[in-house]
């Protein structure tokens, strides 16, 4: 089995795919941390785990001596209040004002396969995985409060997946004030931190920094994981790249505020963690009740940034979720919302349903503004009713409409959010987030609705349902267009206030799982103005995202690129858009634009009736392509050859997984008036065989993974080529 437990019962060793997690349980007390990396047979804990008196670090009580300081010990969960001064993972405070939590170890359990989260999204286990979940018990018993630390292995995937679950066995309640779903203390500091950050129009940007003595983190302190920041970090070792060097990265399954940090103790220790951020959190746990904290995916790589994605992706494309679209081709889109923004009526959208017969699109999307009166962005969130006078025959006859000119029908929502003009406000003012003495700030002209609240919660989910059954509703664009502020529930007494940022959270999963559960055929698209909540925590209910609202192919190279560390292809949505772009006013090839969005789920966002016939035909020639390669998207290994964030190109590509097929798109960002000649190597192909590109010409794998081939001179700007190679 993949978790081996010494026979005194104190030493843990996981083992999975390429990895090894061990730790051990030091003075009968506490869980240290001893190993995390490449997979070993054997790890020596007693030596690995070390403490030395040094001065100013207490001795916890019960201890003899001075060598052992809970301030310098690897721990797996580090407490607040008795001597760690470091960042705790846990802390806690009771009625007689005390903030003090001593965790002492009880005992352990292993499961076979991987229990599910309360409430929360999760990866699962299938028999083949021979997963396995060690659950360690750890307690204080002075105010009973239990913790049961979970890490679940796959015996073949090099991951390590950890949460807690806190429980209150004691007669008072117990506040929480921070509960991380990891702690992860590494024996030194030489170490970049790589992490993902961005903001509209302009997501998951890379940022590589040395780690440095203090504290480095990310986090969202907007209830939502959001553009700035992503829940992803990853510690590399300095010299790693994309294809060889140890990586260690984490990342939440959660899609509200969170924080990461790394932090460089004055012992050239690493502690990581990550979890539901603690700014501005408190939960109250009265006696006989339990939280449960999100868990957190861990990854380790020892063939660098490349190695440690193609985990991830496997992870997210295979266990993340039970939409049956999970591991499934996804149709070929046309959304009207760069076509036509608000201004469309049943006419002009046949019309462009029309437009589009023959070209090989397979889906139509209407996108905002075909409910209450919605004709801009001022009104009517909440009023998930037809507008009979853009739309006189219904949302029926609009699905007929596409239908007839041979595409399936979609339809966005924005279900979280109410506009103060809107009748939903109107009849509930106080199902908005706002403190009520307080005149509330407006973000895009819309409030955050209370999802803390039951009767909202059945709202959204009766109206969103309403409108599935009422017509032939084959996919759904879920929007979210801004963040919480004024964080306050109507239904929460003042000292639980704190409470509504996590509550928030489990009240948007609540009503996900009951609409998705209720249409399984339907395929959900996760968007929050472009990729604002890109987490796995959206994705466990809707496997793709629209990876942004920058529609740009030379931008989306960056936004894809940096998504691509962690999230899979098959998760990112992109479109091509009209030229000039309507973001950056950058004039780009339709060319360009198709073989940018290729190797995602792809779609068009523009006016297909207006485009000249050489257009038309290029629209042919990149459905035709993407019909067939898009089995790739689907189950292909993804290997980054080109980072535009180094330099003026990009190039990526994905595998099948026989590797007898392989697809590679290659963008030059600007032209070079003396161009060098630049040999593309490829990754992940058979050495032993022949390919054949599909355009002619021949190669072996290994002469194409070695030798690699020139790449053309690309003259004019926002150039990009597309190769499709074939085994012989
Ligand atoms: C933001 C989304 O990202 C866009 O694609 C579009 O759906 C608009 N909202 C509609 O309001």
């Amino acid at each position: 089995m993949p978790i081996k437990v010494s026979k005194d019962g104190k030493q843990f060793h996981l083992q999975a795919g390429n990895t090894s997690y061990a730790f051990a349980i030091m003075h009968d007390r506490w869980p240290a941390h001893a190993y995390w990396g490449k997979r070993v047979n054997n790890v020596n804990c007693d030596d690995l785990i070390r403490t030395t008196e040094r001065g100013f670090c207490p001795t916890p009580h019960g201890i003899d001596g001075r060598a052992i300081s809970l301030d310098t010990l690897s721990h797996e969960y580090p407490a607040f209040g008795n001597s760690d001064f470091r960042s705790p993972a846990i802390q806690v405070k009771t009625p007689d004002g005390a903030r003090i939590c001593d965790l002492v170890y009880q005992g352990y359990e292993l499961v076979k396969g991987k229990p599910a989260l309360d409430g929360l999204p999760c990866l699962h286990a299938e028999d083949s995985d021979n997963a396995e979940t060690l659950l360690l018990t750890l307690k204080d018993t002075q105010i009973g409060l239990k913790v049961v630390l979970s890490y679940t292995v796959y015996a073949e995937k090099s991951a390590i997946i950890r949460s807690a679950a806190l429980y209150n066995e004691g007669g008072e309640p117990i506040t929480l004030l921070r509960a991380m779903s990891l702690s992860l203390d590494l024996p030194d500091k030489d170490f970049e931190l790589v992490h993902l950050y961005g903001a509209h129009v302009k997501e998951r940007q890379i940022a590589v920094t040395p780690l440095r003595y203090g504290t480095q983190s990310v986090e969202s302190r907007r209830g939502m994981s959001s553009h700035a920041h992503n829940p992803f970090i990853a510690l590399k070792r300095p010299h790693t790249n994309e294809d060889q060097g140890d990586v260690y990265a984490c990342n939440l399954v959660y899609s509200g505020s969170f924080l990461a940090l790394a932090e460089v103790d004055t012992y050239d220790v690493t502690r990581v963690q990550m979890g539901i951020n603690p700014f501005d959190f408190s939960w109250e746990m009265q006696p006989n009740a339990s939280f449960q904290t999100p868990e957190a995916v861990m990854v380790y790589s020892d063939s660098g940034l490349n190695g440690m994605s193609a985990t991830f992706h496997d992870l997210y494309r295979n266990r993340l979720g039970h939409s049956p679209w999970l591991k499934k081709e996804r149709p070929i889109v046309i959304n009207n919302w760069e076509a036509t923004y608000f201004s469309f009526d049943e006419t002009s959208l046949k019309a462009l349903c029309d437009s589009c017969t023959g070209l090989g699109i397979e889906l139509f999307v209407l996108d905002d503004g075909w409910f209450g009166k919605r004709n801009d962005d001022l009104r009517s969130l909440g009023d998930w009713v037809v507008n009979q006078e853009k739309l006189p025959g219904g949302l029926k006859t609009v699905a007929e409409n596409a239908k007839n000119a041979g595409l399936q029908f979609g339809l966005w929502f924005e279900p979280e959010m109410i506009s103060p003009d809107s009748d939903l406000y109107r009849a509930h003012p106080d199902w908005a987030i706002q403190v009520p003495t307080r005149p509330h700030s407006l973000s895009r002209m819309q409030c955050v609705l209370d999802l803390s609240r039951e009767e909202v919660r059945d709202y959204v989910v009766d109206s969103v349902c309403k409108i599935l059954d009422s017509a032939p509703i084959s996919y759904v664009k879920w929007d979210a267009n801004r963040h919480l502020t004024e964080v306050c529930s109507a239904a929460l007494p003042a000292h639980r206030q704190q409470e509504l940022w996590h509550r928030y959270v489990l009240g948007l999963y609540d009503v996900l799982e009951r609409i998705t559960s209720r249409h399984p055929e339907v395929l959900f698209e996760s968007c929050s103005g472009g990729g604002g909540r890109f987490d796995p925590g959206m994705l466990y209910y809707m496997p793709q995202v629209w990876a942004s609202d920058c529609s740009d192919a030379i931008e989306r190279l960056r936004i894809q690129y940096g998504t691509s560390l962690c999230y899979p292809v098959s998760s990112m949505s992109a479109h091509v858009s009209v030229s000039p772009n309507h973001q950056v006013h950058r004039q780009t090839d339709f060319d360009t634009r198709g073989l940018v969005a290729l190797l995602c789920q792809f779609g068009y966002e523009l006016n297909i009736g207006a485009l000249t016939d050489e257009e038309r035909e290029q629209v042919k020639q990149q459905t035709a392509l993407y019909k067939q390669t898009r089995h790739l998207i689907a189950d292909g290994t993804l290997y980054r050859l080109r980072n535009p964030f180094d330099g003026n190109d990009f190039a990526w590509m994905l595998v099948s997984p026989d590797k007898r097929e392989a697809v590679v798109v290659y963008a030059l960002v600007l032209s070079d008036p003396q161009p060098c000649f630049s040999r593309l190597t490829l990754r992940g192909l058979d050495p032993n065989l022949t390919y054949r590109e599909t355009n002619g010409g021949t190669w072996g794998g290994d002469e194409l993974m070695n030798t690699g081939f020139t790449l053309p001179f690309l003259f004019g700007d926002f150039k990009a080529r597309l190769w499709h190679f074939k085994a012989e």
